[in-house]
């Protein structure tokens, strides 16, 4: 065995809930360049399937799956068509979720419309997708990978009107920790990574103000925002046996940022 076949993912099935978003699109196909079969699950089709091809160009199988992660019902289907297409699922990518730069309020005045909204987009959209492929998990009798996706917002506050997503994503962290503790005993691994801004569409419109974005990357000791390219080697990493130690764990995608608080 080749030493870099601790990162290979050939042989392994993976669900990335959110696989047609920016960082899930990203992540799906580098899974695939590493070898798994990759199920790309979201609400739109054409985004899922526009994600399918990139997991065929890398050279891997796929299956686009159209379905809400805030729907247990969803959920459960997108477990079984997983199954039916190849049998097994060892690895979940939860990459659901945002919001923060479209539900900004003061802390004193935070609605609730917007709180339930995005608890329901980044918390429940990953317990309950989380929850159907664990079951799946155990009753395979295998070990299995969670990848949560978190943000650095869950250790740092920020002057900008943040309260449920700092809330929201302080709660994956919580729950990465004790997913990996319940869960151990499957020898199911639970981890996250907390990116800083990552250049997505989904942050575009905040990053395109370059006094917001001089600031972030004033803060940053690396000098830029993310890439989705930055995501995919620690990425890859936890889902793969290079880990096989390694759960509850929070992993900064940051250039640094947290170090330097
Ligand atoms: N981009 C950043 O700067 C950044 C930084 C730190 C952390 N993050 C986190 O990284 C994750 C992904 O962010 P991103 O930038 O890739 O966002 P994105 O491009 O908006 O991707 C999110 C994906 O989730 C899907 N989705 C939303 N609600 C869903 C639901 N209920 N069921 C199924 N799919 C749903 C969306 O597609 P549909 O609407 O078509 O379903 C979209 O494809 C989020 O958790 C975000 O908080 C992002």
């Amino acid at each position: 065995m080749r030493q870099l076949d601790i990162f290979s993912l050939v042989g392994r099935v993976a669900i990335v809930a959110g696989g047609g978003g920016g960082i899930g699109s990203s992540l799906a196909e580098a899974l695939a360049g590493a070898g798994a079969k990759v199920a790309v699950a979201g609400r739109t089709r054409e985004s899922c399937e526009a994600t399918l091809e990139r997991v065929r160009a890398a050279g891997s199988e796929g299956l686009a799956i159209t379905a809400d992660m805030t729907s247990e019902a969803d959920c459960e289907r997108m477990v079984q068509e997983t199954l039916e297409q190849f049998g097994r699922i060892d690895i979940l990518v939860n990459a659901v979720g945002g919001g923060a730069g479209k539900a900004l309020h003061a802390a004193e005045r935070y609605p609730r419309s917007d709180w339930d909204w995005i608890m329901e987009l980044n918390v429940r959209s990953t317990v309950l997708p989380t929850q159907a492929v664990v079951r799946t998990m155990i009753e395979q009798g295998r070990d299995g990978r969670i990848l949560n996706i978190s943000s650095v917002r869950a250790s740092l506050g920020i002057n900008a009107g943040y309260s449920a997503y700092v809330a929201a994503k302080g709660a994956i962290n919580s729950l990465t920790r004790q997913w990996a503790t319940e869960w151990a005993r499957y020898g199911i691994r639970v981890n996250a990574i907390m990116p800083t801004f990552v250049d997505t569409p989904q942050v575009a419109m905040l990053l395109e103000d370059p006094a917001f974005k001089a600031g972030i990357v004033g803060r940053i000791p690396l000098g830029r925002v993310g890439e989705t390219r930055d995501i995919v080697g620690p990425a890859i990493f936890l889902c793969s046996d290079a880990a096989s130690f390694v759960t509850g764990q929070v992993l900064g995608i940051d250039g640094g940022l947290t170090a330097t608080q």
